[in-house]
């Protein structure tokens, strides 16, 4: 018998088949694709979830517009030699009509995109440690295009001692620098030309940042306006310790600026880390 007084140890003696798993909402681009290929490098079984999860979209938002393309995904990730899609319908992941037990994430799901999606992340970390419990996943890989909810997942992964190590993987973008996402297909053919410069903003931060300029406060409500005059309405731009989130002071260095924007009805989010 072997005696345990770690959970580190306990988890390396109960590994047998190690597997990757990328849960995902469907509507697959090649940022989603990124995720399935580090995973791949981290274990030898990959395990993808879709799921339009209802729980972390609000009153008045795109849950019952959200793009489902089953078939074309599941193509997708044929050829990406994924060995499971797993792809529950609401009944399977929610028999009961409320979920009545739910995870309640600390003070950062009010803050950012938290407070123009009121229930956004609790919904988001609710489906996902019922994914985990589902899947049972050694890694489990999330974009750092939602850094949000990347810091929401880890925060509970390490608060709730979840046997799992979380994976980020970088933002894919287009050439012309917009971030791949699902909600970028309900641009019109005008908004998608204008749509990078949500990006340029971010970049243009960085710069202000990296040429000595501290004034945060003030260099957040100027990006804000100035991405406003270009006819977006920006929910928020901000600027932010990277690792903790915490508003920045002079004293972070490790910074990410993150912005939340509309053009007419699609909002789109994007973030760009800077050392300083
Ligand atoms: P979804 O928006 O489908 O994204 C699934 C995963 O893909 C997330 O980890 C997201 O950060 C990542 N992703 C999306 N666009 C990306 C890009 N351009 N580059 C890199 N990664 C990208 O995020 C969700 O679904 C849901 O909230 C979910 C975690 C599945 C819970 O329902």
């Amino acid at each position: 018998m072997q005696i345990i007084h770690t959970i580190n140890e306990l988890n390396t003696w109960r590994k047998q088949q190690q597997i990757a798993f990328v849960p995902t909402m469907g509507n697959l681009h090649a940022g989603h694709l990124a995720l399935v290929k580090a995973a791949k490098e981290h274990a030898e079984h990959v395990v993808v979830s879709i799921f339009v999860n209802p729980l972390q979209f609000g009153q008045g938002e795109d849950y019952s517009s959200y793009p489902r393309t089953l078939q074309e995904d599941a193509d997708k990730l044929i050829e990406c030699g994924v060995d499971v899609l797993f792809a529950p319908d609401v009944k399977e992941l929610y028999p009961h009509t409320n979920q009545d037990y739910c995870v309640e994430p600390p003070a950062l799901q009010h803050e950012l995109c938290g407070r123009f999606r009121p229930g956004h992340f609790r919904g988001v970390a609710t489906v996902v440690l019922k994914l985990f419990n589902i899947v049972r996943p050694d890694f489990a890989c999330f974009g750092k295009k939602d850094y949000q909810q990347l810091a929401i997942i880890q925060g509970m992964v390490a608060d709730l001692n979840v046997p799992v190590t979380i994976i980020p993987v970088d933002t894919g973008r287009d050439i012309d620098g917009l971030a791949l996402s699902s909600r970028n297909g309900y641009l019109s053919p005008q908004e998608r030309v204008i749509a990078p410069q949500l990006y340029q903003m971010l970049c243009w931060v960085r710069d202000e940042l990296i040429a000595g300029r501290r004034d945060f406060a003030s260099l957040q409500t100027d990006a804000m306006m100035k991405l406003n005059q270009q006819g977006w309405q920006t929910d928020y731009i901000e600027i932010r310790d990277a690792k903790t989130l915490e508003k920045a002071n002079e004293n972070h260095h490790d910074i990410v600026i993150l912005a939340a924007s509309r053009l007419s009805n699609t909002r789109l989010i994007d973030n760009l880390e800077v050392h300083i």
